[in-house]
């Protein structure tokens, strides 16, 4: 399986974490291309305990496995080294296995502070890690790099320079003292507020005093990524490309602006690891059997009621990093065959079947009503999105146990015809590789 991306169809929290745990023991390398620490990926084995990794991939976890975190993604410093030392505290050793593209773009404590800022008018529930400021400044090209980690004069010059203009965003932001006074409690509630008053603004002296001695113990992870990733396929090494968030949070295709900033899916791995099109040999499409999104934004199939109440809790649909109990619904196939047609899976992981037993009849939404009409798209306009009504089918649901099981045919019949219809509505051609009935690394149908 030379170069597989791996990449959720819906609006994340697919069930990445399990499968990439499963889907690694296949590959030599693991690759973050996008993102940053937004993303949570929660492991639990029996050696480790639980783990819930922000940044660095969980093939980490494996001793022979090299994890990159390509030029994409957004590098928390911070971040990153605490990753690091709870690895090492639990005996696993990143020497040498963990490789950070010099060309990703740093998270500093600013970019967070302005991300909760902006998030308070905005409403968008961001994960408040960063990313909306990270990649503002890499786009308008003011960013830092990891490679500059490796001249701190020149650095430290640079965000010391950004003072005024940093304090002048935040009185944009912050314009009422109402508003100062509930970012206050959120950056407190944080461990932020040390970076930021309102009286003084930014303390980016703190922010580079602390970031020096993480630039020191960065450097010897931060390399040229491209070269590495590039020389790793041309000798025959097996690199399997990891997406965090979801291809309906995507910066392009997603509902924006109640997306994450990045392509958050197969379209963002070449431009966000250095590798051709050309060169990915196959996509992985996860789906879920129903729907979840967090934060905020339109999900027309969304359950308020008691249904969505027993999706969260049979399926523990609580975010990893921000603990934000998840909007619940029926499974979409005109929001997931959006993201199929753009992300062109040739295979399909289905995950958390196990969550649906007892839930009879199960609804899947197959078009939506608009202005009373209906449609068969994903419409690109948000207030149109907010006016779609889900037109449901039916299909009789199941009631068994069927947590752990291995074998399709061991599946209800109702449970196997359920699969293969939200498998058929989302895309003719693709075939289900596997699907996850549990979530141990076991609890899976393998195809
Ligand atoms: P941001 O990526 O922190 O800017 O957040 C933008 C939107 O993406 C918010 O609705 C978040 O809840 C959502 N989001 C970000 N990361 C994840 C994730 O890993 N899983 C699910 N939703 C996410």
């Amino acid at each position: 399986m030379p170069a597989t991306v791996l990449t959720g169809l819906q609006w994340g929290d697919e069930g990445k974490a399990k499968v990439i745990d499963v889907l690694t023991q296949l590959f030599d390398i693991v690759v973050r291309y996008q993102g940053g620490a937004n993303a949570g990926h929660t492991t639990v084995t029996e050696e480790f305990g639980k783990i819930v990794f922000h940044l660095i991939p969980s093939g980490i976890l494996y001793p022979d496995k090299t994890c990159v975190i390509a030029n994409g993604v957004l590098t928390d410093t911070e971040q990153l080294l605490l990753e690091i030392e709870e690895l090492k505290e639990k005996g696993v050793s990143v020497e040498g296995r963990l490789k950070v593209s010099d060309r990703s773009h740093v998270v500093l404590p600013y970019h967070k502070i302005l991300d909760r800022a902006a998030d308070i008018k905005r409403g968008i529930g961001t994960t408040g890690r960063g990313m909306g400021p990270g990649y503002g400044d890499k786009y308008a090209r003011i960013g830092l790099r990891a490679g500059d980690l490796a001249n701190l004069d020149r650095l430290s010059k640079k965000i010391t320079a950004k003072k005024d203009d940093l304090d002048a965003l935040m009185r944009l932001h912050m314009d009422t003292p109402k508003l100062q006074e509930e970012l206050m409690e959120i950056l407190a509630k944080h461990g932020l507020d040390k970076y930021y008053s309102p009286d003084t603004g930014f303390n980016l002296e703190l922010i580079v005093g602390e970031l020096k001695p993480q630039a020191v113990e960065l450097m010897p992870f931060i390399t040229d990524t491209v070269v590495y990733l590039n020389t790793a396929l041309d000798s025959g090494k097996d690199v399997l490309f990891e997406g965090a968030q979801g291809a309906l949070l995507d910066i392009d295709f997603g509902t924006y602006p109640y997306c994450t900033p990045s392509n958050s899916d197969a379209t963002g791995v070449s431009a966000g690891s250095g590798i051709a099109p050309t060169r990915i040999d196959h996509i992985i499409g996860l789906m879920k059997a129903y729907i979840t999104r967090v934060g905020g934004g339109p999900c027309p199939t969304e359950s308020d009621d008691e249904i969505g109440e027993k999706l969260r809790e049979q399926g523990g649909e609580y975010g990893a990093t921000t603990g934000r109990p998840r909007r619940c619904g029926w499974f979409d196939a005109v929001a997931t065959r959006h993201a199929a047609r753009y992300n062109h899976p040739d295979s399909f992981i289905i995950t958390k079947l196990d969550v649906l037993k007892g839930i009879d009849p199960l609804k899947i939404c197959t078009a939506y009503e608009l202005d009373s009409k209906r449609i068969e798209h994903f419409p690109a306009d948000i207030e149109d999105l907010a006016k779609c009504k889900p037109l449901y089918e039916e299909m009789p649901g199941f009631h068994e146990d069927i947590r752990g099981a291995r074998e399709f045919e061991s599946l209800p019949e109702n449970a196997q015809k359920y699969v293969n219809r939200i498998k058929e509505l989302v895309s003719k051609e693709a075939t289900i590789r596997m699907i996850s009935t549990g979530p141990g690394r076991e609890e899976r149908i393998d195809l």
